[in-house]
């Protein structure tokens, strides 16, 4: 074998899988009018205002993006009512969660996280050779926060909270992460995951911008793929003190945000009709799809997002290829918990519909 060698701990950093594009799976089965309900994208489409303004910006794409996305970032900072060195920009929130790593994890430092939560937190930890500390979740899937917080060690730098959480689509309570936030205290930075916040329809969902303003050690995450419907632009921010940005800035890459997400994301934020229309459309397919998996008799958990948890009591990993012959592509989860289970985004209805017969046929067998 040819030399260099990676390190050791680069063999334990899984390669994130992500749900399989429409055009790759046609190609693969040689069909067509596949539909996609595997990466919690916007099945209506981006905010209008945000094409028009793509639209706009195509004649500038020989310059650089703005390398601080100043104008975006003092938009978000006079929506959100923080300063604008509070507020970082990421290619995807995903990003945001890897210069966390960089910025703040050393060798065997630990963070702490659910096990049933968003894979990307322990890809992060571990490309940094941190210890990433999968706390199980409670029975019904949610965050079991009394866990995690005990699971806090003068090592731990980081928590990772995905509030609502991906893949379980469920959520905790303000007065949950009240007591959480005062347990564990100001030594370590609590992540408030948030890609999910706009879909949510609880009184009792803590927004954790509340926790920053109020001095609590926290980090806000949100992203314009999700009900902005901007998940092919790759734009997302942070929120947190100037200290912790600060950081953080020091292991952005240049230019990290692209000239054509920043004009996108910045015409989306002003664009609350599309935001109304897109959450108005998946209360309703969410409501539509928790009754029909319940008339079936499937089992899933009860969810605040755009996206479902179903437990399928068939080998997942042929069920998913089924699925696909049936034109439907789902995201397969597997690990502790997660055994047979699929996670199901909420499309159209007509997707939905797709989705719901593929079901009676293969699992079901009506
Ligand atoms: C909980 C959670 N956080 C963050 C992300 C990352 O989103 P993006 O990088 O597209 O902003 C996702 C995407 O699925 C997610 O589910």
């Amino acid at each position: 074998m040819r030399g260099p060698k990676v390190p050791e701990y680069m063999h334990k950093v899984a390669i994130y899988v992500p749900g399989k594009p429409v055009e790759e799976v046609e190609r693969e089965l040689g069909v067509t009018g596949i539909v996609k309900l595997a990466s919690n994208e916007n099945p209506l489409g981006s905010s209008p205002k945000a094409i028009a303004a793509v639209q706009n910006a195509l004649s500038t794409l020989n310059r650089y993006p703005d390398g601080g996305g100043y104008v975006l970032r003092r938009a978000v900072a006079e929506r959100q009512r923080v300063d604008i060195d509070q507020v970082i920009l990421g290619n995807g929130s995903v990003e945001i969660i890897e210069m966390l790593s960089r910025a703040y994890v050393e060798d065997g430092d630990d963070v702490v996280m659910s096990q049933q939560s968003f894979v990307s937190y322990e890809i992060a930890v571990r490309q940094v050779n941190g210890n990433a500390i999968a706390v199980p979740a409670r029975p019904d899937r949610g965050h079991d926060l009394d866990a995690i917080a005990a699971a806090v060690t003068g090592r731990t730098k980081l928590i990772y909270l995905a509030n609502p959480c991906n893949p379980t689509g469920t959520y905790f309570s303000r007065a949950e992460l009240e007591a959480f936030l005062d347990r564990v205290g100001d030594e370590v930075l609590v992540v408030l995951d948030q890609a999910y916040l706009e879909y949510v329809d609880k009184a009792d969902y803590p927004d954790g911008l509340q926790d920053l303003k109020q001095g609590r050690n926290v980090i806000v995450l949100r992203t314009f793929s999700k009900i902005y419907g901007l998940a092919g632009l790759r734009i997302g921010y942070g929120l947190a003190t100037p200290e912790v940005i600060a950081h953080l800035n020091r292991v952005r890459s240049p230019f990290n945000t692209s000239s054509l997400a920043q004009v996108a994301a910045l015409a989306a934020l002003d664009d609350e009709e599309w935001a109304t229309f897109s959450r108005e459309h998946n209360l309703r397919e969410l409501a539509y799809m928790h009754a029909e998996l319940a008339r079936r008799g499937v089992r899933y958990t009860p969810s605040v997002c755009n996206f479902i948890l179903a437990e399928l009591d068939a080998d997942i990993k042929t069920l998913f290829v089924e699925f696909q012959k049936h034109g439907v592509i789902l995201r397969p989860q597997g690990g502790p918990g997660l055994v047979n289970c699929a996670r199901i985004s909420l499309g159209t209805r007509e997707e939905n519909d797709k989705f719901l017969r593929v079901l009676d046929r293969l699992v079901l067998n009506a």
